[in-house]
């Protein structure tokens, strides 16, 4: 077939698959039949040697692949935090593909660049940020976590005039890195990618709800990383940024906030009063692809004061383009990469700032109804539902790994399992824009008849 006719034909051959996949998502059970997964095994041939037609090609991984895939997209997946990816956010996914642009450099892709900056512009009005914040476009809270923190040991270690992009860490001055006990295992990740070591901070106690109780860090001095949390991963709890902030302004120390998917709250009048007192914090981390229902990946680091970040993460060679212009490769680890502004700017431009707190709003109401229908019903909750995360325990430890197990073989929704303060227990996350309170009610329902006929 001739290139630009076999375009065409696969262009033809994927609309007709997307509708087929879209339209029959919430039909199926939400993780995969075992005869699903056993079919996708097909897949597994030796490789040609010819050529195939491009449209078999999709023909057959759509055959063979789409049964087998999670609908994480669907309306009853509640597992970990994953967000859906509205209509406009995937069809631009779909425009940034055929694209095809490299995000790193404005001379590869003005659009990409002007579409990055100004969702930079949007996205730090519209979270609060001081109005001077830098944003990098990375794949998710992890990288945005790390893009943060080597901003941060930059800016420290710069104070004391070391230069550790230049000299490495092995001669460098401390800093104290403090966390809270229920830190996220991302940010741990990032420092130890960082070279300051996953074991090499202070933990400080937190309360019921996982929440850094900020005293215990009055009594640390000298220069010293924050690390701090709004939206824990299992209950949904913020640390108290106010406080925090206030002590860091008396200390040598720069405040990150891990906001993976609670820093969008403060996007919502609502839910704003969790986030009091980040604007005083001087990086932040979020993702894209929890609560702004971009699809994946997309995350994004912001840093208050654009030197630290730029300093961290740039890099240069005569053939790489340097003008005045904002240079995306400047604000993250990456030089070649997907433009993930083009989906993050059409995710925002469809909603506008009020339909992105309806969205957070109609996520944490939903969340509110799921909790209280299973506690009416004998269920235990254990956190305080102040936002979209719901722990829920069926009895003892191997009772509730029980009941979770049936419920995601069951197939009507699909939630995951934790331990939350040694008790075990099922995590809800109430993350999508399609998840309607027709959805809350089925899967409680089927979440309650597995429970009466199976678990009892
Ligand atoms: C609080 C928090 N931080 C970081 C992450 C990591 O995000 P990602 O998987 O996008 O890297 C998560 C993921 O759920 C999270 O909840």
């Amino acid at each position: 077939m001739q290139n630009e006719k076999c375009m065409d034909a696969i262009l033809d051959e994927f609309s007709r698959i997307a509708k087929d996949y879209l339209q029959h998502i919430n039909d199926r059970s939400v993780f995969p039949l075992p005869e699903d997964l056993e079919k996708m095994k097909r897949m597994d041939i030796p490789l040609q040697e010819d050529s195939l037609d491009p449209e078999q090609v999709i023909h057959e991984l759509h055959e063979l692949g789409s049964p087998a895939t999670v609908t994480s997209a669907g309306n009853r997946y509640f597992g970990f935090v994953i967000g859906g990816a509205l209509p406009a956010s995937l069809g631009a996914n779909l425009v940034a593909g055929i694209w095809d642009q490299n995000a790193g450099i404005d001379a590869a892709s003005p659009v990409s660049c002007f579409l990055e900056t100004l969702c930079q512009k949007w996205l730090v009005q519209l979270l609060d940020l001081p109005q001077e914040t830098a944003a990098g476009f990375v794949t998710g809270a992890t990288m945005a976590n790390f893009t943060c923190l080597a901003a941060a040991r930059h800016a420290l270690l710069q104070k004391q005039g070391w230069n550790v992009e230049e000299n490495g860490l092995f001669q460098a001055p401390r800093i104290k890195i403090i966390v809270g006990e229920e830190v996220h295992v991302s940010v741990l990740k990032a420092l130890s990618m960082l070279g300051m070591g996953r074991n090499n901070v202070i933990k400080i106690p937190v309360d019921s709800q996982g929440r850094m109780k900020p005293d215990g860090i009055r009594k640390i001095s000298g220069p010293s990383i924050i690390c701090a949390q709004v939206g824990n991963v299992n209950t949904g709890a913020f640390d108290p940024m106010e406080e925090i902030c206030e002590i860091a302004a008396h200390m040598d120390a720069w405040v990150h906030v891990d906001g993976a998917f609670g820093l969008w709250a403060n996007a919502s009048s609502h839910y704003k009063h969790l986030c009091k007192g980040i604007q005083k914090a001087d990086s932040w981390a979020t993702d894209a692809h929890k609560w702004l229902n971009v699809p994946y990946d997309s995350g994004i680091a912001f840093v208050k004061e654009k030197q630290h970040l730029i300093s961290a993460m740039s890099m240069n060679a005569a053939y790489i383009v340097s003008g005045t212009k904002r240079q995306p490769y400047h604000y993250v680890p990456e030089l070649s990469r997907r433009a993930r502004g083009i989906e993050i700017w059409a995710a925002l431009r469809s909603l506008g700032t009020k339909g992105l707190a309806r969205l957070i709003e109609r996520n944490c109401q939903l969340a509110s109804v799921f909790a209280e229908t299973l506690s009416n019903a004998g269920l235990r909750v254990l956190n305080d539902v102040a936002l979209n995360q719901v722990l829920v325990s069926f009895g003892d430890s191997d009772t509730t790994k029980r009941a979770i197990q049936k419920i995601q073989q069951d197939g009507v929704c699909w939630c995951g399992g934790t331990e939350w303060r040694g008790i075990t227990a099922m995590r809800i996350s109430v993350s999508s824009w399609r998840t309607t309170e027709e959805d809350i009610e089925k899967s409680a329902n089927a979440i309650l008849r597995i429970v009466n006929e199976e678990i009892g």
